[in-house]
């Protein structure tokens, strides 16, 4: 199968030295890419700046910002089976990029105006495919200090994706940068698997084996 990967924060510039971001050590996504490899499968890894080294069997294409992180979804989603978004894209960014580094001046405040940025998932929702091409099997993910659960039933709704993988990040220990995760899946079937914490590495290889059994493989 060919499977999309999105990985890693993305930064959103407001001048040439500074960007507004999100907590994202790109761990989990690229186990991900690491163990669809392992198991025969072509992979386009799309990753924002993370400090691992890319996967050498996967086509990784660096981006940085939200804008361009979509862009190098749509120019590689066409031909793929499975679409893993596991990128934390920023949902907002700086109305204005600033030509010049924004001075500190004499100024008590400063106030920043966001524009919304483009939901990724959410766009592939309405993906128009070819007659007889299918949907790509588009699994989304939540990270949510509370009401884990709601919050990512919600978002399945929302987005329309076959699978959302939830994982709860107000504890310490797992999650951000973090070796281990815990992950709760919600299928669009209302079926929902839990899957006890563990390396990322062991929960990749999990997931793959689900989209194996998506595809009857
Ligand atoms: N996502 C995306 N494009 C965006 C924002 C989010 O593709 N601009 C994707 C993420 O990669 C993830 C899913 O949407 O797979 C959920 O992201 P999250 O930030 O948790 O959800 P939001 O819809 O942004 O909702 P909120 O921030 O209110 O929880």
């Amino acid at each position: 199968m060919k499977i999309l990967v999105t990985a890693g924060p993305t930064r959103e510039p407001l001048d040439p030295v500074r960007y507004l971001s999100n907590r994202s050590s790109g761990k989990m996504g690229y186990a991900i890419a690491q163990a669809a490899l392992d198991t025969g499968h072509e992979v386009v890894l799309i990753s924002g700046p993370v400090a691992l080294a890319a996967p050498p069997r996967a086509r990784t294409v660096q981006v940085t910002t939200s804008d361009e992180m979509y862009e190098a979804v749509h120019a590689w989603v066409r031909d793929a089976d499975v679409c893993v978004l596991c990128a934390a894209v920023a949902d907002f960014r700086p109305a204005k990029i600033e030509p010049r580094k924004i001075k500190k001046g004499a100024r008590s405040s400063f106030t920043l105006e966001l524009v919304p940025t483009r939901d990724i998932l959410l766009s592939l929702r309405d993906l128009p495919r070819a007659e007889n091409d299918p949907r790509p099997f588009v699994v989304g993910f939540a990270a949510e200090t509370n009401d884990v659960l709601a919050h990512a039933q919600e978002k399945l709704r929302a987005k329309g994706c076959a699978l959302i993988v939830a994982n709860d990040v107000s504890g310490a220990g797992v999650g951000f940068d973090s070796d281990e995760n815990e992950l709760t899946l919600i299928f669009a079937s209302g079926e929902i698997r839990v899957l006890a914490r563990a390396k990322k590495t062991v929960l990749a290889a999990s997931l793959v084996k689900i989209f194996h059994e998506f595809f009857n493989l």
